[in-house]
């Protein structure tokens, strides 16, 4: 394959993660020093009952497995730090009572890896990985292989392992394979495609749960009328600006073309690309004041006290929710009740889609190269899910799970919605983008949103579909395999040799 004409830019890629990396510190210490779950306090008006799911999600008993010839303990990069900690933190001690192994939890700060991504970047172009890292599915992956010295061989090709614990076949890791192989287990199933709605907020402006764009659109306006903020969307980690984009752009062109964006075989002049940015700006208008400096859990809490009317993003919000604050009362669309205090339901314009968000667990070779393997494994087996995916807000990645593990009612609605789906795409702003073309993206959004300057904006989508269309067909690859490509969809390249 003719993956790596890309040296020049890993060497670019070199310097950008020596100053991430360098920024990653300052960061941590800033966040370090922010509220943790326990200090967080929310003055809701509006939640007057106590959200009843069990805290308690019943999972089979840890057996202690004794092994030999593996380390004593391992490293594991994640983004999955403060306010997110809880449902890593549950995986891993459970990991840790099994096998008697220590996993030394790095958690760079910094949702959707804004930070995260170019610190492990940065460690495996340096020669010194981690046992094993958080990725998302799709081209993310390929980043890595871009910077790694022996490409694709650099990192444990997980196929037999997904064969033998009975991963292989679900829709899920087809979906996570790159041209038939799987090199990073997947963890969980994420929707991106959501928008999270204070009832309350709707209500005092009598205002229409919206099921259309347009509907939304108006929603939107009317609050702005009332000086009240409209979305929620979090500039200060980028990520939720960008997911806004992202999600009109879905509701505008559809799944079809949202997938050819990814591939880079849209035409840059496809009049959605103009229509979504207009729509785009229409709604930053609703922004409040203090976007800037919003985080997106700190745009959830401002949700919650019912300081704005949206959020739009993904369903790790639903375990945000969960986890820090029990007694807001979160509820599908389809399942609204008088005590419901926040609405999740699929981005208007974008029902019957499933942006799928899926989160794995990637493993360097090397000589930690074997407590990563099991690390891995545990992770992604039917026990490490039923563990991990209730506290995570997401859904397992195996169909036959049975639904009583989830605690939301958001969950028990996204399992049916996920297997009911019409079609799906891969979220751009979770793995679906190359990482050059990812951070790009995310930057220039926040100055499409500050400024207005479409220009910039449509030149750097030019930019980008060239770079992705150019990035997988250099590598070869495309997500799933020849017997079954994503989607349905076959791109160009993909020719088996
Ligand atoms: C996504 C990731 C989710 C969640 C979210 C917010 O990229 O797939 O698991 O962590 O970022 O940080």
């Amino acid at each position: 394959m003719n993956y790596y004409k890309a040296a020049s830019k890993m060497a670019a890629y070199i310097i950008l993660a020596i100053i991430i990396t360098a920024i990653v510190v300052g960061v941590g210490v800033y966040y370090a020093t922010r509220s943790s779950p326990q200090t967080i306090t929310v003055t809701s008006p509006v939640p007057t009952t106590v959200q009843s799911p069990s805290q308690t999600t019943t999972t089979s008993p840890i057996q202690t497995t004794t092994t030999t010839g593996l380390p004593k303990e391992i490293t594991f990069y994640t983004w999955w730090a403060g306010l997110e900690k809880f449902a890593i933190d549950k995986l891993i001690s459970a990991f840790e009572q099994k096998y008697g192994i220590k996993v030394i939890k790095t958690a760079v700060p910094g949702g959707a890896g804004v930070n995260a991504k170019f610190a492990i970047l940065a460690l495996i172009m340096a020669g010194k990985p981690p046992a094993a890292f958080q990725v998302h599915a799709s081209a993310e992956q390929i980043s890595y292989f871009m910077s790694a010295p022996q490409h694709t061989n650099s990192f444990v090709d997980m196929t037999n392992i997904a064969k033998e614990i009975g991963l292989y076949s679900t829709p899920a890791a087809n979906a996570a394979m790159l041209s038939g192989h799987l090199y990073a287990l997947p963890v969980d199933i994420h929707r991106a495609n959501l928008l999270y709605i204070n009832i309350h907020v709707l209500k005092k402006y009598n205002l229409p749960i919206p099921k259309t764009l347009d509907q939304l659109i108006q929603d939107a306006k009317v609050l702005e009328q009332h000086g009240v903020p409209a979305f929620l969307q979090a500039g200060a980690d980028q990520f939720t600006v960008a997911m806004l984009w992202t999600q009109i752009f879905l509701a505008v062109a559809g799944p079809t073309k949202y997938i050819e964006f990814m591939y880079g075989t849209l035409s840059p002049n496809d009049p959605s690309i103009q229509k979504a940015t207009q729509i785009f700006l229409e709604l930053v208008k609703t922004f409040p004041p203090n976007w800037m400096s919003l985080d997106w859990t700190s745009a959830v809490a401002a949700l919650v006290k019912g300081e704005g009317a949206f959020v739009v993003d993904g369903d790790w919000v639903t375990g945000l929710i969960y986890n820090v604050y029990p007694k807001v009362v979160l509820s599908p669309v389809d399942n609204i009740t008088s005590n419901t205090d926040i609405v999740v339901e699929p981005f208007p314009g974008t029902q019957g889609i499933y942006s799928l968000v899926i989160d794995c667990v990637m493993v360097p070779k090397g000589p930690q190269q074997q407590g990563g393997v099991l690390f891995a494994k545990f992770f992604a087996s039917k026990q490490g899910q039923e563990i991990f995916n209730p506290y995570k807000g997401s859904i397992a990645t195996y169909p036959d799970i049975p639904t009583s593990i989830y605690p939301t009612e958001a969950q028990k609605w996204e399992v049916k919605q996920y297997a009911t789906a019409k079609a799906y795409v891969y979220a751009l702003i979770h793995g679906g983008l190359f990482d050059d073309v990812w951070q790009k993206f995310l930057q220039s959004s926040i100055l499409l949103a500050q400024t207005g300057n479409t220009q910039l904006w449509y030149n750097m989508i030019k930019w980008a579909l060239q770079q992705e269309y150019k990035e997988w067909s250099e590598s070869g690859m495309f997500m799933g395999s020849y017997e079954h490509p994503f989607a349905g969809y076959l791109p160009p390249w993909a020719k088996k040799s």
